[in-house]
């Protein structure tokens, strides 16, 4: 049988005739001779208007349902400026499809309370500009290296290695071994590019963060890319034009979400417009200390706070590479101009987004290899076979991971990264 339903927005572009929609009552109000409908689906809203002369039989229920049922409505379009959405449906026939009880959100509920009830809060309209947006960012980042000819790669999310430092691992009692869940794709991605080149995945990747703050969860979605042959500079036009044809695919598809959201787009475009500043770490010390007064000494990693004052000097993201080999992971090549500095880069976020893009070139000195993974208290002997790929016709190569939520957050200017996504999982929380 055809599907008589179309979506709201379908029926708001439409504007007249004859249409039938379904969805949940985003907001009610009644009198004794109408029931006024607010209903919305996953495209838009509308309000409807029932009056009981026409539903007699059915005005017990209508008179009352509560807010989140789910109802289906035949009726006639009509512009109505007062509505909404500029349009209204006035009911024909009506169909209680699921009641619903007191529903427990309402106005002004604490954060908290929201994240206690996430299973009911990810209908609210603003999550659901998010959604549909990460939805759109998933796609681009898979468009994006798709059409620039890398394979999608899957590495296991069980793995006996750290690869970002021990102090974030989460510990799996493997049949009574110690292995951990995944930080990152990578080690495996580098044995990957030796068969495929160029590779790339999206998926999440786990950080036992200690500290609850507003742009770390423990489980992320990391995209990430590989690719043998690829240099330094390549590297950084990767991760440069991988965040432009994201933030081009959500322009162009989410104007009215951003709008929902209360997101500003003029703070995007110049993400579209310009080329990001790059800045090596010791000028972007010698700009800490000249614009906000900072003093950093050289080889401490850039904290946050150091970040977001760089980050408010731009309008578009910006690259710092070349950090201090020490407070760098054991497998970012060394710098060959500065042996005390790595060919590693992040990409940090405008507005105080802090970093969305780790990246490196790889090294491919074993020795080296090995005398930084003692230094980070890692036994050279559980990574034997990633020290293979250096003995097997190692090649140049590089790569980065990008924080899928952290740019989300960025794009729709969340004031949290836990609404990045839909159920997140931090220290303090892990139910729903
Ligand atoms: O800088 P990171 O640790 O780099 C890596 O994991 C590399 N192995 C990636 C690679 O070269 N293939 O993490 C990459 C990005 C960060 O820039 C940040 O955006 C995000 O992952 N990230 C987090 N996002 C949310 N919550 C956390 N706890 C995160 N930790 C890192």
């Amino acid at each position: 049988m055809p599907n008589k339903f179309i979506s709201i927005q379908e029926a708001i572009k439409k504007g007249k005739g004859k249409a039938s929609v379904r969805g949940w009552i985003y907001r009610e109000r009644g009198s004794n001779k109408f029931k006024f409908i607010v209903l919305r689906d996953s495209s838009n809203i509308i309000q409807c208007v029932l009056k009981k002369e026409d539903f007699k039989d059915q005005w017990d229920h209508i008179d009352k349902l509560q807010v989140e049922a789910s109802i289906s409505i035949t009726g006639t379009i009509h512009r109505d400026k007062r509505a909404p959405t500029g349009y209204e449906l006035r009911a024909k026939e009506f169909e209680l499809i699921g009641p619903s009880d007191k529903y427990p959100i309402t106005k002004d509920q604490s954060q908290e309370f929201l994240l206690d009830v996430r299973h009911l809060s990810l209908r609210s309209r603003r999550l659901t500009a998010v959604m549909k947006i990460r939805s759109t960012v998933f796609r681009a980042i898979h468009d994006y290296f798709h059409s620039k000819g890398f394979y999608e790669f899957q590495s296991p999310s069980i793995t006996p290695n750290a690869a970002e430092g021990g102090s974030t691992l989460f510990k799996v009692n493997y049949f009574g071994k110690e292995l951990y869940l995944t930080q990152t794709w990578q080690l495996y991605a580098e044995a990957g590019i030796s068969s495929l080149e160029k590779i790339y995945c999206v998926a999440p990747s786990f950080r036992a963060e200690k500290s609850s703050t507003s742009r770390h969860l423990t489980e992320y979605w990391h995209a990430e890319m590989e690719e043998a042959w690829c240099d330094f500079e390549q590297l950084q036009d990767h991760a440069e034009a991988l965040l432009k044809h994201v933030v081009s695919e959500v322009l162009k598809k989410h104007k009215q979400d951003l709008k929902v959201l209360g997101r500003d787009i003029k703070k995007l475009q110049p993400t579209l417009k310009k080329k990001f500043k790059r800045m090596t770490y010791d000028d972007a010390l010698k700009i800490l200390k000249q614009k906000a007064k900072m003093s950093i000494k050289w080889g401490k990693d850039l904290r946050t706070v150091e970040e977001d004052e760089l980050s408010k000097l731009y309008d578009t993201p910006i690259i710092v590479t070349r950090y201090p080999k020490e407070v760098k992971a054991f497998y970012m090549k060394e710098d060959p101009k500065n042996p005390k500095a790595v060919l590693g880069f992040d990409v940090i976020g405008p507005e105080g987004y802090g970093e969305l893009v780790g990246a490196s070139e790889r090294e491919d000195n074993i020795k080296e290899i090995m005398r930084r993974l003692k230094q980070e208290g890692e036994d050279p002997k559980n990574y034997s076979w990633y020290l293979d790929l250096r003995k097997y016709g190692s090649v140049p190569h590089s790569g980065f991971g990008m924080g899928i939520e952290r740019t989300i957050a960025w794009i729709c200017g969340l004031d949290n990264i836990k609404d990045a996504i839909a159920f997140p999982r931090t220290m303090t929380r892990y139910r729903p």
